[in-house]
C-alpha cells in the first residue's frame, strides 16, 4: 500500500458514556508526519485509539485518502490501510519473535519478514527467543515491526521511547525517520519528549483536556516557549 492522506473531523469520543476527547480535528497529506504532545491523561491515546476504532465514538469523521473509515470495526480499518502500534506494546510474550512476524504477514509470503530485521537487526538476533524474554526497546522495536510488515498507508505510533534508555530511543527514532523519509507511510507519532517530536514532525498538536490546544509546525513552538511551559509543563 502506498500512503494516504488521513481526514479526521469533528471527532468526539471516550469510553462507555464517557465523553474524554471534544471536536477534534485535523488533517495529515499522505506521505506526511504529524505528532501529538500533550502532558498526560490528555486524550493522545484515545484520540489515536478512536483513530483506530477501538473507543465509542459519539461524533465525527475519519478518512483515508477520502474513504470514510469511521462506520468500520477496528479489524476492518487494518485491512483499509490503518496501523495502530498501541502505548502497551501489544506483543504475544509466549511466541518467538519470528512468530510474533508471521502474525504481522498478513497473508504475505514469510520472506517479507527479512524487511523487518532490515529495519531492526536485533530482532533478527533474537528471532528465536520468546516475546517475554525481550527488553522494553525489543518489544517495541517488535509491536512495529510485525504493524509495519502489513504495510499499513497510515501508522499510528503511541509513545513509542515510553520507558527506554536514551541509546533504544535514538535508534528508533533513527528507524521511524528511514521510515518516513521513504514517504510509503503517514506517519503519526504521540510523544512526550518534545526535542525527538520537533525533529521528527512537519507539524505538532498539543491536546489539552481532549481538545486541541495549540497546532502549528515545529518552529513556531520553538518560537513560543510561553505555549510549551503553558500546554506541556516543566520537564520538557
Ligand atoms: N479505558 C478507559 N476507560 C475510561 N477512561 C479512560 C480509559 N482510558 C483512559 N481513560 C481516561 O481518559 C483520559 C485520557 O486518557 P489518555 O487518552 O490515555 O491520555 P494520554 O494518552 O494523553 O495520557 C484520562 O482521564 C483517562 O483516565
Ligand atoms: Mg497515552
Amino acid at each position: 500500500m502506498t500512503a494516504a492522506k488521513l481526514e479526521v473531523r469533528g471527532l468526539s469520543a471516550g469510553y462507555g458514556q464517557t465523553r474524554i476527547i471534544e471536536d477534534i480535528g485535523f488533517s495529515v497529506p499522505a506521505g506526511g508526519r504529524l505528532a501529538v504532545l500533550g502532558r498526560n491523561g490528555m486524550g493522545k491515546t484515545t484520540l489515536f485509539a478512536t483513530i483506530a476504532g477501538q473507543t465509542t465514538r459519539f461524533d465525527g469523521s475519519v478518512a483515508l485518502d477520502g474513504a470514510e473509515i469511521s462506520g468500520l470495526q477496528g479489524s476492518s480499518r487494518a485491512l483499509a490501510g490503518l496501523g495502530y502500534v498501541p502505548q502497551n506494546r501489544a506483543i504475544f510474550k509466549s511466541l518467538t519473535v519470528e512468530e510474533n512476524l508471521q502474525v504481522g504477514l498478513k497473508g504475505r509470503a514469510e520472506s517479507a519478514i527479512e524487511e523487518a530485521y532490515a529495519m531492526f537487526p536485533r530482532l533478527k538476533e533474537r528471532r528465536r527467543n520468546m516475546g517475554s524474554q525481550l527488553s522494553g526497546g525489543e518489544q517495541q522495536m517488535l509491536s512495529t515491526a510485525r504493524t509495519i510488515l502489513g504495510r499499513p498507508s497510515v501508522l499510528l505510533l503511541d509513545e513509542p521511547l515510553e520507558g527506554l534508555a536514551p541509546v533504544i530511543c535514538d535508534e528508533l527514532m533513527a528507524a521511524f525517520a528511514q521510515l518516513a523519509s521513504a514517504r510509503t507511510m503517514t506517519i503519526l507519532l504521540v510523544e512526550q519528549r518534545i526535542k525527538a517530536a520537533l525533529e521528527f514532525a512537519e507539524s505538532l498538536l498539543i491536546l489539552e483536556r481532549g481538545r486541541i490546544a495549540w497546532s502549528g509546525a515545529p518552529g513556531e513552538l520553538t518560537a513560543q516557549p510561553e505555549v510549551v511551559e503553558r500546554l506541556l509543563g516543566v520537564g520538557h
